[in-house]
């Protein structure tokens, strides 16, 4: 999962422009930057390890055709030499790369005896001397084709060159997207990157290599020879949504954007919801699968279907989705929840239901991803551009259509929408200023604890592991979340005096139960943080949650967002850019 962006037309700054594209995609992997640019036949690079921070690309000459690209490393560590983008022997060729070149070495040992020389450990300088190697024998596009297609693994390169006033991309998994803009294209791995320029695009469909100039944009499947015409695209967003604006970082801009978006969300209609009941209604199987957060979703989603619908579905987490195949048939439905649609272990999953003909439909925030375009049924999100690492808005936008989802199924759409509207009131009186502060000055005190140990029943439980995972994703305090009734099944051995357990007491049939949970932890000196509608004596710590029926895990979510972010905050800690992570997973 690394950024990508690409810039071809009449501007002489392209490599600024590059890099200013780089900035916008940097939550995709941020290991290391490079930019390439080709002047006077000549490819100048500059790339160097960590953020692109305040660095400038001021050295390199002035040019009108360029690549870049941030790093999250899989192969090589992280070093300069590492970074893309990767040159040829003659440095008349230049490469970037995102995904994994499975069967690199093979390749690298017969370059090796050719008398290639690699500066790097990395799998992707094998594929441009590959290319440098048939390019002797053949056009450079058709060198280009050829190596990719000895390429094991899904891939995105982009390649330019001293020869060709053009950059050549090919994808097969990895996203790219296409600008398109008089005069002058762009090329980037996620389309908010390319708003400031144009909201015209083209979404590269997998085994599509794009021959890009700043006028022209020619696109063929390498499997099939066809010439591909593209079905350009006008994106929804505006660029102020994917800025931060006023606010210190997009986590917090993300964070108080959701009242508004989960509003709007309720106020959208129901006529979509409705129709894909209807289909759902008719399906025996039904699925629905996630990773992180998502995943977290799609356990809430299961709970919503049961109780407000009566309607049972089966949960998987991406990445073992595809070890439950075996139930699915073609009357199946697989309901993909993701936020970037372009997850490999949900690609993967999604991929292998479709060739057991089961249906697939999109929960996606991302329009025109991949999992968008696999979809039959598309729910778009509707959160807007998602640039923090850790999800907070896109999760609750999918917690808010599966609300409605349930509904629609249970026949009562309108319910669906009422409860939705009480949930973003509950989350704008989270989101104000004297809960807002409890949750800093309660993040102030639990700042240096090794451990959080965080606690529901029923729809709570999905809140509690969305907690977990938001406070160790971005504080790295480790955090687990647990189904309360398992707290007595061994969890509770690692209590000790002062351990803090943050209990989600929503006013549900679970409240009882689930405050004798939190009783147990206190009894062994636990330090218990209640969120729910009103306190109780055993908690230590309490943050008041508007009730709003099932939709209350929402606002406990947004209880939990905080929570972290002030956590990190004062652990003085990135709380976008986390260490080791990147936005969008797109290797197995
Ligand atoms: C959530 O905060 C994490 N960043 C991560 O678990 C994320 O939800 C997961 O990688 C799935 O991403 P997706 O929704 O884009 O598929």
């Amino acid at each position: 999962m690394c950024g990508i962006f690409g810039y071809v037309g009449k501007k002489t700054n392209a490599a600024e422009i590059v890099l200013a594209g780089l900035k916008r995609l940097e939550y995709r992997g941020y290991d290391s930057w490079g930019v390439a640019a080709v002047s006077k036949n000549k490819i100048f690079v500059k790339k160097k390890i960590g953020k692109i921070g305040s660095a400038t690309v001021e050295d390199l000459p002035a040019s009108t055709l360029a690549l870049g690209h941030t790093r999250w490393a899989t192969h090589g560590g992280v070093t300069d030499q590492n970074a893309h983008p990767h040159a040829d022997c003659s440095g008349t060729i230049a490469l970037i790369h995102n995904g994994i070149f499975e069967n690199y070495e093979e390749y690298k040992v017969k370059l090796l005896k050719l008398g290639h020389r690699f500066t790097s450990d990395t799998d992707t300088e094998v594929i441009v001397h590959l290319i440098e190697e048939y390019a002797q024998s053949m056009p450079l596009t058709d060198a280009v084709e050829k190596a990719f297609k000895a390429m094991h693994g899904l891939n995105a390169i982009i390649v330019l060159s001293t020869k060709l006033d053009t950059f050549i991309a090919i994808r097969n998994g990895s996203p790219l997207v296409l600008g398109f803009s008089g005069g002058e294209n762009f090329l980037a791995s996620d389309p908010a990157a390319l708003l400031p320029h144009t909201k015209t695009v083209y979404f590269l469909g997998d085994n599509e290599m794009a021959i890009v100039g700043s006028k022209t944009a020619k696109i063929r499947n390498i499997q099939t020879g066809k010439t591909v015409r593209a079905q350009k695209q006008t994106l929804t967003w505006d660029i102020h949504q994917a800025e931060k604006g006023n606010y210190r970082d997009f986590m917090s801009k993300e964070i108080h954007e959701q009242s508004g978006i989960i509003a709007d969300i309720a106020a959208s209609g129901t006529g979509l919801a409705q129709r894909i009941a209807a289909h759902i209604k008719k399906t025996p199987h039904l699925y629905l699968v996630g990773c992180g957060s998502a995943s977290y979703a799609a356990i809430a989603g299961e709970y919503l279907f049961s109780k407000i619908a009566g309607r049972h579905a089966n949960i998987a987490i991406g990445s073992e989705f595809g070890y439950h195949l075996d139930f699915l048939t073609r009357q199946s439905v697989v309901i993909a929840i993701s936020q970037s649609g372009e997850t490999m272990d949900i690609l993967e999953s999604v991929k292998k239901a479709k060739a057991k003909g089961a249906q697939i439909y999109a929960l996606v925030n991302v329009l025109g991803s991949t999992l968008y375009r696999e979809a039959t049924e598309k729910i778009l999100i509707g959160a807007g551009p998602e640039k923090s690492v850790a999800s907070t808005k896109a999760l609750t936008g999918m917690l808010s259509q599966l609300t409605l989802l349930a509904y629609a199924l249970a026949g009562k759409p309108e319910e669906g929408t009422l409860v939705l509207t009480l949930a973003a009131k509950s989350v704008k009186t989270v989101l104000e200023k004297t809960q807002d502060s409890a949750i800093r000055k309660l993040a102030g005190k639990l700042k240096h604890v090794q451990h959080i140990y965080t606690i529901g029943r029923g729809l709570s439980y999905p809140a509690a592991l969305e907690a977990a995972m938001k406070i160790k994703e971005i504080s790295y305090i480790h955090a687990e979340g647990l189904a309360a009734g398992e707290l007595k099944h061994g969890p509770l051995a690692l209590v000790t005096r002062g351990t803090p357990c943050i209990a989600f007491l929503p006013d549900d049939e679970t409240y009882g139960a689930n405050l004798a949970g939190a009783m147990e932890m206190k009894a062994r000196g636990g330090f218990v943080i209640g969120v729910s509608h009103k306190p109780h004596e055993v908690f230590d710590e309490y943050i008041n949650v508007q009730d709003a029926g099932p939709a209350t895990i929402i606002p406990n979510v947004v209880v939990a967002q905080l929570l972290a972010y002030y956590l990190t905050l004062a652990r003085g800690l990135d709380p976008d850019m986390p260490r080791n992570l990147a936005k969008s997973v797109t290797v197995k």
